[in-house]
């Protein structure tokens, strides 16, 4: 790359080891060094401002420079910078935070327990779900049922249930006891003439196939994305998640509803589970928690699944499991915060009095001639590029489209995440109409100059 000297792009590709990164392609490209953030912009270090159409990685829910979370954090790091909560000790705040989740999970639930992450909390719900079987004296049950195109994370076990090959490949995964069934993405899968109800009941009936085949008395728990998110934006058929249900209803098959993206109003309610009407055992939530200002993430059980843990914990002496940082007082501080904005400000109402023009907005898309398909639900979206609008033929993956018109978007000033070339949006749940608008109109520039490329190079 250029001649950099002893700049903050240099000093990066010289010290930074980068996640979801291709290490060769940095070294000739370098970073885009972000400095500072105020509500839905950042700016890099040149000062040039970006919208953040992607909220940072779908998790920064109230944007970038709210005081609250930052006065949250400092009167926690002054009153008990840490605490642990092994082994019976606890502190207020991480009470008060189970507390609070507990009353707004929109099923019952029993007890929260804390992470650091998206990807600690699916490896905790892995680990409860073999525990809880192996309370139950049903060492068979054991195997885990995702979905293909699944984002789960990237820990060992939630990398397995994560559905995406660039997951897998090369890293030796994924584990045993992990299956995985059908995407629920009816423009891509749909057959000819088959009506998105009809889909829906074929993919539950090939789930319970699945079942069949392996043996029910071996499969444990089924995981879903209210929304699928990293795998595309993928909103469920009509009546999957009822038909599903009713399969893992009938051969006593936990239901886990990762919230990882879709919980604290990303679809319009607090919960995607109530949004597609879900009946979970399991919750698994993060990210907009603390609206991203500190890591946490929890797992919230049902009582049916908290008496057998404890049963188990009881038998065998305890449960062995929990990170130093399960329930960081300073991080239940930012999220005890962010919950209390989110009521205050009804941040609820507010996505559904926006979100019409963000998925209208690029629902007028549709017409332009690389567009494919527009989908989404409240406020997290995409608009899959597609070869050919009548036949929905992909581009060769090679061709790098997506990356392309994510690239001429960032020129733009708007941040937005190319997912194959599906491109997808999800602001900070406060962006205002006016801010909708100018991401669209920035977005439909970077398709413009996509359209140009894809002539130019001849690649339709
Ligand atoms: C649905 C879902 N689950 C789990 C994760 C993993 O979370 P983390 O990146 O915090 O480990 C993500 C991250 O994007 C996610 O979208």
């Amino acid at each position: 790359m250029a001649h950099l000297g002893n700049s903050a792009a240099s000093r990066d590709i010289a010290f930074v080891l980068h996640p979801y990164t291709n290490f060769r392609a940095h070294e000739e490209k370098g970073p885009l060094v972000i400095t500072e953030g105020k509500g839905v912009h950042v700016y890099d270090e040149d000062g040039k401002a970006y919208i953040e159409g992607l909220a940072g990685l779908w998790c920064t829910s109230l944007g970038f420079g709210e005081e609250r979370l930052v006065e949250a954090a400092a009167a926690e790091m002054r009153k008990l910078p840490f605490y642990h909560t092994f082994a019976h000790k606890s502190h207020d705040v991480g009470i008060e935070l189970a507390e609070r989740l507990i009353e707004m999970a929109p099923v019952p639930m029993s007890k929260a327990f804390f992470t650091n992450s998206g990807s600690e909390a699916i490896d905790s719900v892995v680990k409860m779900v073999w525990y809880y079987n192996n309370a139950l004296d049903r060492p068979e049950k054991k195997k885990i049922i995702s979905r293909i195109k699944a984002y789960h994370g990237v820990t060992v076990a939630a990398a397995s249930l994560t559905g995406l090959p660039a997951n897998h490949r090369s890293f030796d995964l994924p584990i045993a006891n992990i299956l995985h069934t059908d995407c629920p993405h009816y423009y891509r899968f749909g057959e000819d003439g088959e009506s998105e109800e009809d889909f829906s009941t074929r993919l539950a009936a090939s789930l319970e196939k699945l079942i069949l085949d392996e043996g029910p008395e071996t499969i444990a728990a089924f995981i879903a994305e209210p929304v699928m998110g990293a795998g595309g934006v993928i909103v469920p058929p009509k009546g999957y998640f009822e038909k599903v249900q009713a399969v893992l209803r009938k051969y006593d098959v936990l239901f886990i509803a990762d919230e990882v993206i879709c919980g604290f109003g990303r679809t319009g309610k607090m919960f995607g589970t109530e949004t597609f009407g879900l009946k979970p055992d399991i919750m698994t939530m993060a990210k907009a928690l603390s609206s991203a200002y500190l890591p946490i993430g929890a797992v919230l059980i049902s009582d049916p699944i908290y008496q057998a843990l404890a049963d188990e914990s009881n038998k065998i002496g305890t449960f062995a499991h929990g990170f130093t940082y399960s329930g960081h007082p300073v991080s239940c501080a930012v999220a005890i915060e962010t919950l209390k904005i989110y009521e205050e400000r009804d941040i609820l109402g507010q996505v559904r009095r926006v979100s019409p023009a963000l998925q209208d907005g690029l629902r007028a898309l549709a017409d332009h001639p690389l567009v494919g398909e527009v989908r989404g639900v409240g406020l997290i979206a995409a608009v899959e590029l597609v070869r050919d609008k009548a036949s929905k033929e992909p581009f060769d993956p090679g061709d790098g489209v997506g990356a392309f018109c994510g690239g001429r978007a960032q020129d733009h000033g708007l941040i937005v995440r190319p997912l194959g070339d599906s491109v997808a949006f999800s602001p900070p749940l406060i962006i205002t109409e006016d801010e909708i608008g100018e991401m669209i109109t920035r977005f439909a520039l970077a398709l413009d100059e996509t359209e140009a490329m894809v002539t130019e190079k001849g690649l339709r």
